[in-house]
């Protein structure tokens, strides 16, 4: 059962890949907009406490079944524990759900990112994208398509360079741009005198808003943000070494996680309460699309930059800036699909990579075109959505709490804290709360995991009323 391949050149290096995984759209965009809508402060206490305690239990327990077993997670269940092998196929498929419409989004960021990248030479108030440069881009018969390609064929690139030379080496690069990135930004919109206001109501903790639905809607952020239930922190354990300590590992994961997203709350929900009277209403993608780039041209820095001009710049900024989450999240989620199929199949890694580049760009043609006016626009039937939205409402509402529920019960139940506990201190690394994480596993996570997934497919079918 126990295996070392040769992965991350250290324990830097993986802290690193997975902080990449984890920091995606979902702190850039699906944070801020939760964090507006249950209360601020509030929602930002309780989701502090679930990722420092459920979260980061969770993590380790991922990590230490890929590291174990050595494997991803098709050959890792089936290591750990023959009967449960179900898990892995299931693990797969929610990666392949997820990632063809995750990179159709990468090509919409791609696509803003060209937008602004032309307006920086020749700034123009009419030109900065609007509702309507949003909808008459995403309802395009050949562009969102296009930019999914091109979002493809980069992520693939890197990936086919391998662990060192190519996540490694990219990471290293973007994950300190995007942090200055996401800084800059942060302080630029917080220091206005127009905002102060709103960072106040951001951070002090509303009470009165505190309900039941607020901690349901922490802890599904705190699995998504961390990539959990997709397979990956399964993966990038398998590359790690023996002698990196999983818990340290883990906790940095979530501080860096955290922080990136409470940036990120930073920089979008302050402008929001001021520029938007009723505060954040939509909760779509759209959001980040549409109302942000108006957020943004509404501000104003007397005497040095004039409206398009810094409209433009914080725009260009906050696009390179969500590219960048956007393409290392894609990355790991192909390398999660790349590793099992390679360990199943056996195919040298370019090959693999080269296939399945293709079948992502086959499969994520009906999400990039289903806002158009192809036959790929037609909704699916009974849910009533479009390709993409139901990829997605498959993957994050259905299979993914199906997956975490089962992994945490093979967990707690049928391989028992023991089993983990061995791996988290291998070669003497430190674990301090053994027994703390013994109970979260077996009895806290569970009716958690429950209550999310009854509530979000509820939710989605309209039986009650929930944010997304
Ligand atoms: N953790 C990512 C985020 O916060 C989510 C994600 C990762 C989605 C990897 C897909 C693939 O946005």
């Amino acid at each position: 059962m126990e295996n070392e391949k040769k992965g991350w050149s250290g324990q830097f290096a993986f802290i690193l890949a997975a902080a990449a995984s984890a920091v995606g759209l979902g702190n850039l965009w699906r944070f801020p907009y939760l964090a507006a809508k249950y209360g601020g402060g509030i929602f930002l206490f309780v989701y502090v406490i679930l990722a420092f305690t459920l979260g980061i239990a969770l993590l380790a327990v991922e990590v230490s079944i890929g590291r174990r077993t050595g494997h991803s997670p098709i050959k890792a269940f089936a290591a750990a524990i023959p009967k449960w092998s179900i898990l892995g196929y299931l693990a797969m498929l929610v990666a392949f759900i997820i990632l063809p419409y995750y990179c159709v989004i990468g090509g919409w960021l791609l696509k803003y990112l060209c937008h602004y990248t032309v307006l920086l030479f020749n700034p123009s108030q009419n030109a900065l994208p609007d509702g309507a440069f949003f909808m008459s881009f995403i309802s395009s018969n050949i562009q969102p398509l296009v930019f999914t390609v091109v979002f493809i064929c980069i992520t693939a690139f890197f990936i086919a360079l391998g662990i060192r030379k190519g996540i490694e080496k990219l990471n290293i690069v973007l994950m300190p741009l995007l942090i200055l990135l996401a800084a800059g930004i942060a302080v630029f919109v917080c220091t206005q005198p127009s905002t102060r206001q709103g960072v106040i109501q951001y951070i002090k903790p509303d009470f009165s808003k505190f309900s039941p639905a607020t901690v349901v809607a922490a802890m599904g952020q705190v699995f998504y943000s961390l990539s959990l239930a997709m397979g990956i922190m399964i993966t990038y354990g398998s590359y790690m070494r023996k002698n990196s300590s999983i818990e340290r590992c883990a906790i940095r994961i979530q501080l860096f996680d955290t922080a990136v997203a409470f940036t990120a709350g930073l920089m979008i929900v302050p402008a929001f309460y001021v520029f938007s009277k009723s505060g954040i209403e939509s909760g779509d993608i759209g959001l980040m699309f549409t109302t942000l780039p108006a957020v943004f041209a509404k501000m104003h820095l007397p005497g040095f930059l004039g409206g398009a001009s810094l409209a433009t710049s914080l725009g260009f900024a906050f696009f390179a800036l969500a590219l960048f989450a956007g393409l290392t999240s894609a990355i790991s989620l192909f390398e999660a699909v790349l590793s099992n199929t390679i360990e199943v199949t056996g195919m040298p890694r370019k090959l693999a990579t080269a296939v399945l580049a293709v079948i992502t760009v086959l499969l994520a043609a009906p999400s990039a075109l289903c806002y158009g006016s192809t036959p790929f626009a037609l909704k699916i039937p009974f849910v009533d959505m479009p390709f993409l939205d139901f990829c997605d409402f498959l993957a994050n509402n259905i299979l993914m709490p199906i997956l975490a529920f089962f992994t945490v019960i093979l967990a707690g139940w049928i391989l028992k804290p023991s089993f983990f506990y061995r791996e988290i201190r291998k070669r003497d690394q430190p674990f301090h709360i053994p027994r703390v994480f013994a109970f979260i596993i077996k009895w806290v996570a569970p009716p958690f995991i429950l209550t999310i997934f009854t509530v979000g497919v509820l939710n989605a079918l309209k039986v009650i009323s929930f944010a997304k």
